[in-house]
């Protein structure tokens, strides 16, 4: 069950539903106290001007995503006001949008198990209150036997009146309610188990995604890909009685495309690391080496569902990396799509492999702009934590995209890379190897891999996104545990940019 959205233009004083969502700002350095965000005047009269000194007293500061309840006894038609707190302006870094995404978010959690709830953060930035809104109240019940009924399942809050006097709220709800669709898409893809979600029946669901959409598919097979040469995707994928594929899904972009874009992401449907193994410690968390392909195909079909004016095709290797008599071995010699060797040092080095065949598929297509997202490096955590991404490629594009991960609060930083690590990859025997032999700038290294295929003077960039992709931590904002559907927004913004400005 899912939650529905609704717009309503009503005062939130007398509007019918279990509980009314209102937004609370901390106390300013000279201010006197907690504030009300605006849009909840009328909550606010409803309690004789004095719902900050009642919030205050059972607890509320105003810090970011703090929840406080208050029974309304009867002073506004709802018998629960529900205070979330923004945090201050620029908190953490979250832009104005972001602060309203997150509270909303946070407000959705807390609203778990509630049958109809009433949101004066529509007020604030519809949007932002309808993204946040059905992305806090995502749960991913597929597996609990009860579903979400049960007691292990929980129970998403049924319906969210959103507040608003916009007049073109029923756009907006429209396009917000599509991309928080396409994120809770690849979180679904990502939080489905290994065992049900392998390159066969992952590619199924792509083709069954896209053709809904209307997007064209083609499905490479393991005797596909043999024909054609892709090495890089069959020698990591040969390990597994799974057999690899290769997806492509197009959108046209209509009739007058302003531009073409290759998006190329990660599926590695389980990474045991193959040979060079993995510690057991967290290996589950590998069921999410396929983020940046559910992330590709999501933002692949949200484009089409909005009628981008950008062609976008979306080209995604699918393997699943495992350690057997078939498998892969230090030391082998891989031919990649377009004849370039690459002499194998690690297996774990798996995703960087498939990747290349893929970025060079991509490349046939002589597109505008080439994205690249996959849950690359371990060292990409390492250097910028669980929430950042590391956002690597040719300078402008690279920056460009940096700051839509920004602005739409999925989190990243421009990276270098920088030239003189590019030896570190030479090879004895190929062309280049797909490890170096230390450790040091790790996520870089991997983008320096990559971008030996891209092909010369196509502006491009690579999001490692190891971290962001997949929340091992409890609930935050609009995030909850398990895959987050990063970076569905920033890539969608990036090609609504380029439908935009080119
Ligand atoms: N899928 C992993 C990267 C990863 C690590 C993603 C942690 C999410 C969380 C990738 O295939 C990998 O194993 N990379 C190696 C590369 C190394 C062998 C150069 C790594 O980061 O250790
Ligand atoms: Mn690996
Ligand atoms: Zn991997």
């Amino acid at each position: 069950m899912s939650t529905e959205l609704r717009i309503r233009n009503e005062s939130a004083a007398t509007a019918e539903g279990d509980a009314v969502v209102v937004g609370v700002l901390p106390a300013e350095a000279d201010g006197d106290g907690l504030r009300l965000t605006p849009g909840t005047e009328e909550v606010d009269a409803a309690f004789d001007g004095r719902l900050t000194k009642e919030l205050e007293l059972a607890g509320a500061t105003g810090k970011a995503e703090e929840i406080v309840k208050l029974p309304t006894r009867g002073a506004i038609t709802a018998p629960l006001v529900v205070a979330v707190g923004l945090g201050k302006p620029g908190s953490e870094g979250a832009s104005e949008p972001e602060q309203v995404r997150r509270a909303s978010g946070a407000a959705a959690r807390a609203l778990s198990g509630t049958g109809r709830a009433v949101s004066t953060l529509g007020r604030l930035d519809l949007a932002a209150a309808a993204e946040g809104t059905l992305l806090g109240a995502y749960t991913f019940n597929a597996y609990k036997s009860n579903g979400a009924n049960g007691a292990n399942g929980k129970t998403p809050v049924g319906q969210v009146d959103l507040l608003t006097g916009d007049d073109t709220a029923e756009e907006t709800l429209r396009r917000a309610t599509a991309v928080a669709n396409a994120v809770r898409t690849a979180r679904d893809l990502i939080n489905t188990p290994p065992n049900d979600l392998y390159p066969e029946t992952f590619a199924a669901r792509a083709r069954e995604l896209g053709e809904a959409a209307g997007l064209q598919v083609e499905v490479l097979d393991d005797a596909a890909l043999a024909e054609g040469g892709y090495g890089g995707v069959l020698g990591v994928g040969q390990g597994s009685s799974r057999k690899p594929r290769l997806v492509r899904l197009t959108w046209s972009g209509g009739d007058s495309p302003r531009a073409k874009v290759a998006l190329v992401g990660k599926g590695i449907t389980f990474d045991t690391g193959g040979i060079s193994i993995k510690p057991a410690a967290n290996m589950d968390h590998m069921t999410s080496d396929m983020s940046g392909a559910a992330a590709v195909i999501a933002t692949t079909v949200l484009a089409a569902q909005l009628g981008l004016p950008v062609a976008v095709t979306a080209t995604v290797p699918m393997a699943e990396n495992m350690p057997s008599d078939t498998a892969y071995r230090p030391g082998d010699v891989l031919k990649m799509y377009g004849g370039k060797t690459v002499e194998v040092l690690n297996t774990d080095a798996e995703g960087r492999l498939i990747l290349a065949d893929a970025i060079v598929r991509a490349g046939e297509d002589a597109p505008d702009y080439l994205i690249e997202t996959s849950t690359l490096t371990g060292a990409q955590v390492v250097a910028l934590g669980t929430r950042t991404a590391g956002i690597m490629g040719s300078d402008e594009f690279r920056d460009r995209v940096a700051a839509h991960a920004q602005t739409t609060g999925e989190g990243g930083w421009p990276m270098p890379l920088p030239d003189h690590l590019r030896p570190d990859l030479d090879s004895r025997v190929a062309d280049l190897a797909n490890v170096t032999s230390h450790r040091f700038g790790g996520m870089l290294a991997a983008g320096i891999f990559l971008r030996e295929f891209v092909p010369a003077d196509t502006p491009w960039v690579h999001i490692d996104v190891a971290g962001p992709a997949f929340n091992a931590g409890g609930p935050w904002g609009y995030t909850g545990k398990g895959g987050t559907g990063v970076p569905v927004r920033t890539m969608f913004a990036v090609l609504s940019d380029i439908a935009e400005n080119g």
